[in-house]
């Protein structure tokens, strides 16, 4: 099997300021991190530029969305364009709070992560059931159907990292138990595999959001198909370095 290199992703969501985000990217410069995990931030896109500009380069730094276009009268818009020229690599599309918050539908999704790719930018596509779903036993419905629009929209999937986040244990304190994670991770993994490729399903990162904190990522990060975090909340923490080294 491939080995796929650790994807731990901070989702900062519209949370901090100038002085406590410097001081997040102040204790990540100076941390310990495994040179073997991929890190990066998810920041507000008016601290993108200034996200970029402190934190040492050995982190990324990820938009939290964009548009599907390039530029033109789309009041309130960024496009991957103007991330990409902030020195920006990587976009969070597809979040449930861009889903349910903001009435984003699995076509504009998909058209953002389209354009998104063919701006070279990296995409951290979301997915993940509400909590109705699951206990509707409609899970693997619901998350097959988002990704396959995101599949729809990928040539390349070298740049892509499918983020599985059950919508019942973002910001909840209701973490998926490492079996619950595991079981869907390895179902999507199948479903990658029988429609894509064999050799994507082996290389493609699927990395576990909901509630992860210092003290249940580890055994997260200890299941065979779990190859990473996104993480909110203790993203602001010093914590999120206890997250990032979390892989043995
Ligand atoms: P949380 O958020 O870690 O605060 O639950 C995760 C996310 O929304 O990506």
């Amino acid at each position: 099997m491939a080995q796929r290199r650790f994807f731990v992703g901070g989702n900062w969501k519209m949370n901090g300021n100038k002085e406590s985000l410097g001081g997040i990217i102040s204790t990540l410069n100076t941390a310990s991190l495994h040179d073997q995990t991929e890190v990066v931030c998810g920041a507000p896109s008016i601290y993108l530029d200034f996200a970029r500009s402190s934190l040492d380069l050995r982190i990324g730094v990820a938009a939290q969305n964009c548009y599907k276009v390039a530029k033109g009268a789309f009041t309130g818009e960024i496009s991957p364009a103007m991330i990409k020229d902030c020195g920006v690599d990587w976009v969070i599309l597809g979040h449930s709070e861009r889903r349910h918050v903001f009435g984003e539908s699995d076509e504009l999704i998909g058209q953002k992560v389209a354009h998104a790719l063919e701006s070279d930018l990296g995409v951290i596509a979301c997915i993940g059931e509400k909590l109705e779903e699951r206990e509707a036993g409609t899970t693997e419905e619901v998350v097959y159907a988002q990704t396959q629009v995101i599949a729809e929209n990928v040539k390349d999937w070298g740049k892509v990292v499918l983020a599985y986040e059950p919508v019942w244990a973002i910001g909840t304190g209701k973490t998926a138990t490492p079996e619950q994670a595991q079981e869907v991770h390895e179902k999507l993994r199948a479903w990658i595999r029988a429609n894509v490729s064999d050799d994507v399903a082996n290389s493609v990162r699927i990395i576990y959001g909901g509630s992860v904190t210092g003290a249940n990522c580890r055994e997260l990060a200890s299941q065979d198909d779990v190859d990473g975090f996104l993480v909110g909340g203790a993203s602001l923490k010093p914590e999120f370095v206890d997250i990032i080294n979390a892989r043995k």
